[in-house]
């Protein structure tokens, strides 16, 4: 795999699962664009790439804000190039305070559909007349297993995950025809900042889960729903979105692939 050339755009690029995908594109030579809503984690972020192979840039910006997402746009073509591939992994698990109340609030739902699903929307947008002109593109959404099935105590996020499969199928079929592929990636369990908060909610709200770190909800959730018994990694994530960007994948449009050890198998 060589991206040299091509230039990345990943949201939620300066933490997590963004900030493996960020590298993983950076080392195989693309030019990477990380938009952030966070500005210090994604220069940060942006300095890691430098290490690597140079060619990167940070732009603060707030998917749901749509002059913002166009801003992206075009200050990716000015500082490394139009984007080849788009990177939507921005996501949230509910509003502030979300992960120490036992229900989801009104303004849970509404900003965890406002970032995970209309945001996507809006940079997807934003960057598909680039993509369009040149008849070709790659995006990649970063949906959950948690939009596979329904979750306890997570039905904000897990709705707004289904979303994101849908909205992965639109997509594609109105891109198809500019050589341009729409595909999602549904990761299991991995242990990043978002997840910290997923375990303090269950310790919350759910029975089985009570009075145990978040740390140990996530190490019984491995061991009791994870057939590879083990967890996965923003490595795992990101090899699979180099993949779906790589001309082996250029016939794939429309998917959603499970990254879960097992987790979710219909
Ligand atoms: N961690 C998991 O187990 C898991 C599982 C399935 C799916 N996912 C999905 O993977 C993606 C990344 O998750 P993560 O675990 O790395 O989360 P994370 O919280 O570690 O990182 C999310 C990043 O998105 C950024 N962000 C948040 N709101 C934004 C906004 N409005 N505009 C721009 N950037 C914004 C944050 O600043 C952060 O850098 C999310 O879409 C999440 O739903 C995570």
């Amino acid at each position: 795999m060589n991206f040299t050339g091509q230039v990345a755009v990943v949201t939620g690029g300066a933490t997590g699962i963004g900030r493996a995908i960020v590298l993983k594109l950076a080392d195989k030579g693309a030019a990477v664009m990380i938009a952030d809503i966070n500005e210090e984690a994604a220069e940060v972020t942006a300095a890691e790439v430098a290490e690597i192979s140079g060619s990167s840039s940070a732009f603060t910006t707030d998917v749901t804000n749509v002059a913002a997402c166009e801003g992206l746009a075009q200050a990716t073509i000015d500082s490394v190039g139009p984007a080849d591939f788009l990177i939507n992994n921005a996501g949230i698990a509910g509003s502030p305070g979300w992960q120490t109340r036992s229900h989801s609030t009104e303004d849970d739902w509404k900003l965890t559909y406002h970032v995970n699903v209309i945001g996507m929307s809006n940079v997807t947008s934003a960057f598909q007349q680039q993509m369009i002109k040149r008849r070709s593109g790659r995006i990649v959404n970063l949906a959950s297993v948690a939009g596979r099935e329904g979750r306890p105590s997570l039905s904000h996020y897990s709705a707004s995950k289904a979303a994101v499969i849908s909205l992965t199928q639109s997509t594609a079929l109105e891109l198809a025809r500019f050589n341009i592929t729409v595909n999602a990636i549904c990761p299991g369990l991995l242990w990043t900042p978002m997840w910290e908060q997923v375990g303090d909610r269950y310790a919350h709200d759910v029975p089985a889960y009570e009075g145990m770190t978040p740390r140990q909800v996530f190490d019984t959730m491995i061991a009791e729903k994870i057939p590879m018994q083990k967890e996965q990694t923003p490595e795992d994530v990101a090899d699979a979105v180099a993949f779906f960007v790589s001309d082996d994948a250029k016939n794939i449009t429309g998917q959603a692939l499970n990254v879960d050890g097992g987790f979710y198998m219909r």
